[in-house]
């Protein structure tokens, strides 16, 4: 029997100590500390197994002489994840996949295996039985002669069979219900959890087998378990969107082989997740002809192109405190275009509660919303509606004035695409830009004073 040995770990960041700490020296959170018991067989073996890490015959190269070749990746069958992936899977990589329960996870994962029949495929699944697996398959109508399922949560086991089928992309689901017999402490724990993503790292590779984790996400909003878990793995994926709400988003938090601004988005359906391959859709769904407070946004998130709906609700605050609330949108910019409103428009929202939200459950980071915000919230508090045919792009600096956005081509080629007749944006974006081949109208504006003599009058 090995001797058991107890050390407290940092469940914020991974880090350890042999007493318990009230605040975490390294990351500095509060009462983070929890015991583990590690067994000593393992404490010996830790340094020995790292420099497995070190290839044996290591040597300086030149940057210069590297190659890189065209760098091959797995086609996921999947355009969002694809996307959102950088391309494709990586072999070797070690991708996270994060999100609340019952937001979609297992589905996503699943339903993209079930296309894949090139590919052999081992699904490790510690919280649902093969029962409940091909049930769900079964709901998403398809299936794979290619699919091989395993209901384990042993590591030691699941490499075993891992050896035995040699599968050609692995999936555990989740890394939470994984346990190694090297520690004590119990499947989810810090040191568990770390544990058996550097072993799934290894093998990963080592092996150049794509493995693909799924992990919950805590109360906080951050993947349960040490943050160490998402410095291990390559990429971090966060799927996220209301329950209530059908459209889900996967976002890319981390990635070492692509772009973290990108968005892959998702309908769930009684049949699985559908791709969404144009976001604007979301909007083109609804039609609210001639109600106020709504403004249309032609925004990008990563690559993509979108318009999108902003709703404000401008009213008269019933108690002592204004109400300030805002989804989808960071709550302290909407008190900056608040102030901005105040101070270039004259308008006394100090009295007014003010609600902001952007439809479809979306969370968008893109300054260009600025100006559809404030032309909601505008619109709203002067119960005018804004014309259903124009949208709007433009980031709003402190003084009032429309700062520039990016890509401001691909925006209007958008709108122009989804039928808008008119778009408002900033007049610092006009500068070498062939307004010729655009049959859309483009009002270039320079001030917010300017964006709302053209809308309201
Ligand atoms: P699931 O993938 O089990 O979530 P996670 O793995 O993230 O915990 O998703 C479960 C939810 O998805 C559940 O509320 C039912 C819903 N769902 C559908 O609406 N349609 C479907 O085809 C499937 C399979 C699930
Ligand atoms: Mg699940």
């Amino acid at each position: 029997m090995a001797k058991l040995k107890s050390v407290f770990v940092c469940s914020q960041c991974g880090n350890d100590s042999p007493k318990w700490l009230g605040r975490c020296p390294v990351c500095g959170e509060w009462n983070s500390y929890v015991e583990e018991f590690i067994s000593k067989q393992h404490l010996v073996k830790e340094s020995s197994e790292l420099s497995n890490f070190i290839p044996q015959q290591s040597k300086p190269v030149l940057l210069q002489d590297i190659t890189t070749g065209d760098e091959i990746r797995m086609d996921t069958g999947d355009r969002e994840l694809n996307r959102v992936l950088g391309g494709g899977l990586v072999p070797g990589s070690l991708v996270l996949i994060g999100g609340e329960p019952g937001i979609g996870k297992s589905t996503l994962v699943l339903q993209t295996v079930l296309k894949l029949n090139t590919y052999k495929i081992l699904y490790i699944s510690g919280e649902e039985s093969a029962k409940q697996l091909k049930l769900r398959a079964e709901r998403l109508e398809k299936s794979n002669e290619n699919l091989f399922i395993v209901c384990e949560t042993n590591l030691e086991r699941i490499f075993v069979h891992i050896n035995n089928l040699k599968p050609d992309i692995l999936i555990i689901d989740s890394i939470q219900t994984i346990y190694t017999e090297r520690i004590e402490s119990g499947p989810g724990s810090v040191s568990q959890v770390r544990e058996c993503s550097v072993a799934l790292l290894k093998f990963a590779k080592e092996t150049s087998i794509p493995t693909l984790l799924i992990g919950h996400i805590n109360k906080e909003g951050n993947i349960a378990g040490p943050k160490v878990l998402e410095h291990i793995v390559d990429t971090v994926l966060q799927f996220e969107g209301d329950q209530h709400y059908m459209y889900r988003i996967l976002r890319s938090m981390k990635n070492r082989f692509g772009s973290t601004s990108e968005l892959g988005i998702y309908e769930m359906r009684q049949n699985g997740l559908r791709e969404v391959n144009n976001p604007s859709e979301m909007l083109l769904t609804q039609n609210h002809e001639g109600l106020s407070g709504a403004a249309i946004a032609a925004a990008i998130e990563g690559i993509r192109p979108f318009l999108i709906e902003t709703q404000s609700l401008v009213s008269t605050a019933a108690y002592g405190m204004p109400q300030r609330s805002a989804t989808g949108f960071d709550i302290r910019r909407m008190n900056m275009l608040l102030a901005v409103l105040e101070k270039r428009a004259g308008f006394k929202l100090i009295q007014k509660d003010v609600f902001l939200n952007i439809a479809g459950g979306l969370r968008v980071s893109d300054p260009a919303l600025d100006l559809a915000v404030i032309s909601a919230i505008l619109s709203s508090s002067l119960d005018i509606a804004i014309d259903r045919e124009t949208c709007l792009s433009g980031e709003v600096g402190l003084s009032g004035e429309i700062r520039p956005v990016n890509r401001i081509e691909q925006r209007i080629l958008e709108a122009e695409k989804l039928g808008f007749n008119k778009i408002i944006i900033p007049h610092n974006n006009l500068k070498g830009f062939d307004t010729n081949r655009i049959s859309i109208r483009i009002v270039s504006v320079k001030k917010v004073e300017d964006a709302f003599r053209e809308l309201f009058g």
